[in-house]
């Protein structure tokens, strides 16, 4: 049977396609703080501006292709069990072929009623508007978790990394929880790879080897180091 890779991923990941990270930037996320944009308060005060902004990025997500990072995930399906944690909002593991991810904080190309988030929908193309609305009648926002805003995926991906035989986290800095946290449910003796140029800060997990180098190199590295536990 295969081994059960988990790989928390972030931001970094995408870095190399041309997708900004958030906190790379002198605390701007693409000129904007975050507050103005990605807080259920800034929906209530603009949505407008909030809907133009993720316009914005999935326009920009479209229009950029999945990198080495992102195949090598893909490749090492042949020899593991892989499922990809992702706090990225665009779908760039699915476009590079990886069959599990898991989009711990939602996803650019779908809405959300605001009346009933269970209902979800596909966008198409790359524009939501004001006027766009649910089956019920009621505006349609980002199906996108905001700061300030329940996870609702973290006991999922809980589990899901309390399972893992070998757990690797590339490109986050690891400062937003929930998500930040899933490495401590991770079992002692498991294997720990961490990939990001500018290392995060994970204390003292035992079994982590620390990559410091971007996505690309860094994953290609970490196949080599991985052919070991197949
Ligand atoms: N390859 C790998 N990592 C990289 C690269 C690269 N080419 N370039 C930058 N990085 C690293 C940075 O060093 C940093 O550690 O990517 C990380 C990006 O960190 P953040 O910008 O904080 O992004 P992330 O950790 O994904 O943010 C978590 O916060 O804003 C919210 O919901 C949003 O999902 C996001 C969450």
């Amino acid at each position: 049977m295969k081994k059960k890779l988990v790989v928390l991923t972030g931001a970094g990941i995408s870095a190399e396609s041309g997708l900004a990270t958030f906190r790379d930037s002198g605390g701007l996320w693409e000129g904007h703080r975050v507050e103005d944009v990605a807080t259920p308060e800034a929906w209530q005060r603009d949505p407008a501006q909030v809907l133009e902004f993720y316009n914005q990025r999935r326009k920009k997500a479209l229009d950029v292709k999945p990198n080495r990072g992102h195949e090598v995930l893909k490749e090492l399906e042949h020899d593991f069990d892989v499922t990809i944690i992702a706090q990225n909002v665009d779908d760039l593991h699915e476009r590079a072929g990886s069959s599990h991810v898991l989009h711990l904080h939602g996803s650019l190309f779908e809405s959300r009623s605001t009346l009933d988030e269970t209902l979800v929908y596909k966008i198409p193309g790359w524009e939501l508007k004001l006027g766009d609305v649910c089956e019920r009648g009621s505006q349609l926002r980002p199906n996108i978790v905001w700061f300030g805003e329940m996870v609702p995926m973290i006991e999922v991906a809980a589990r899901i990394a309390a399972d893992a035989d070998i757990f690797l986290v590339v490109g986050t800095s690891l400062v937003v929880y929930p998500a930040a946290g899933l490495i401590h449910y991770v079992r002692r003796e498991v294997p720990k790879f961490v990939v990001d140029p500018n290392l995060p800060d994970v204390g003292s997990i035992p079994y982590t080897t620390m990559i410091a180098e971007k996505a690309g190199i860094g994953m290609e590295f970490v196949k080599q180091k991985l052919a070991e536990f197949i």
